[in-house]
């Protein structure tokens, strides 16, 4: 883990209250495994609010890496208002990350609202690895996805609403249709409800695929070190979040 101050190179809208922002550096982005998170001060004092927030790396480029992020209150909103060239303290990379198989292999990303965020970066290795893969993202509205130029252009996109306004209508898991079968590997992030409805749905056939989900917990320190993102494992009791995940196996969980 190294803890840094990233220089912020751009920010741009991605999609209705959600931004993607650029930043340089390079210990940050520096041996990051798809699906892991870092921890940003979102304040000028670093004191205001008091902890950090963590985002899940969303792509890289060398020293480089983006975040892609949902404005929900104050640490957001002032990420969301910095200037070009504003240093942010942040400490990473954390956590455990998705493990993409080594033989070439059908791999299905599902993700829920801003539980897309680490799937572009995991489309991107999966591509350049030689697997197949497929995305699917679930959103409010039209105006709640992703746009399709976001993604290599060897994936397919596939995008479902809640208000039938792009795409099938209803939830992400209720329309996994033929990709279900089709997949050798599952992965998923978004909040706990999809992970639900997910097992749900899998459960029986989807067993062998062993999907593996990214949990979004609220994590004050990130580390191990405050004990505040405990969760209920179905064999292995109490876990960390940041730092036993926020990779668990769906079925561990739900
Ligand atoms: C490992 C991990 C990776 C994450 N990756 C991303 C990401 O890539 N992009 C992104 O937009 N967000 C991500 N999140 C969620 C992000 O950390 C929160 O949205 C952020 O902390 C909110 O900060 P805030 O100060 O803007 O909002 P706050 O003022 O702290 O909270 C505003 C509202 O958001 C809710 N909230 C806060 N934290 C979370 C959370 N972890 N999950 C669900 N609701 C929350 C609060 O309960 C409150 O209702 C991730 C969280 C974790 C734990
Ligand atoms: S966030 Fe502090 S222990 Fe996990």
């Amino acid at each position: 883990m190294k803890i840094e101050s990233a220089q912020l190179l751009s920010t741009e809208r991605a999609y209705e209250g959600a931004y993607v922002s650029w930043f340089q550096g390079p210990g940050l982005a520096k041996s990051v495994a798809p699906g892991q998170f870092v921890m940003v001060h979102c304040s000028t004092e670093g004191t205001d609010p008091m902890f950090a927030r963590a985002f899940s790396y969303h792509r890289l480029d060398g020293s480089r890496f983006a975040l892609l992020y949902q404005v929900v209150g104050r640490g957001t909103e002032w990420l969301a208002t910095r200037q070009r060239g504003t240093q942010v303290r942040m400490y990473g990379p954390l956590g455990k990350g998705f493990r993409l198989p080594d033989a070439r292999s059908n791999l299905l990303l599902i993700g829920g609202g801003v539980g897309i965020a680490p799937m572009v970066d995991v489309a991107e290795r999966g591509v350049a690895a030689g697997h197949q893969v497929v995305v699917m993202m679930g959103g409010r509205t039209d105006a709640h996805l992703l746009p399709a130029s976001h993604w290599p252009r060897e994936v397919e996109y596939v995008v479902t609403t809640e208000d039938g306004s792009a795409g099938a209508k209803g939830f992400v898991t209720q329309h996994l249709g033929k990709y279900q079968e089709w997949a050798s590997k599952i992965y998923a992030c978004g909040p706990n409800s999809m992970f639900a409805s997910l097992a749900n749905v899998l459960r029986g056939n989807g067993r062998r695929q062993r999907p593996e989900i990214l949990m979004e917990e609220n994590m004050p320190c990130g580390w191990g070190m405050c004990y505040g993102c405990g969760i209920f494992t179905k064999r292995n009791g109490v876990k960390l979040c940041c730092k036993d995940g926020p990779r668990f196996n769906l079925f561990d969980v739900f």
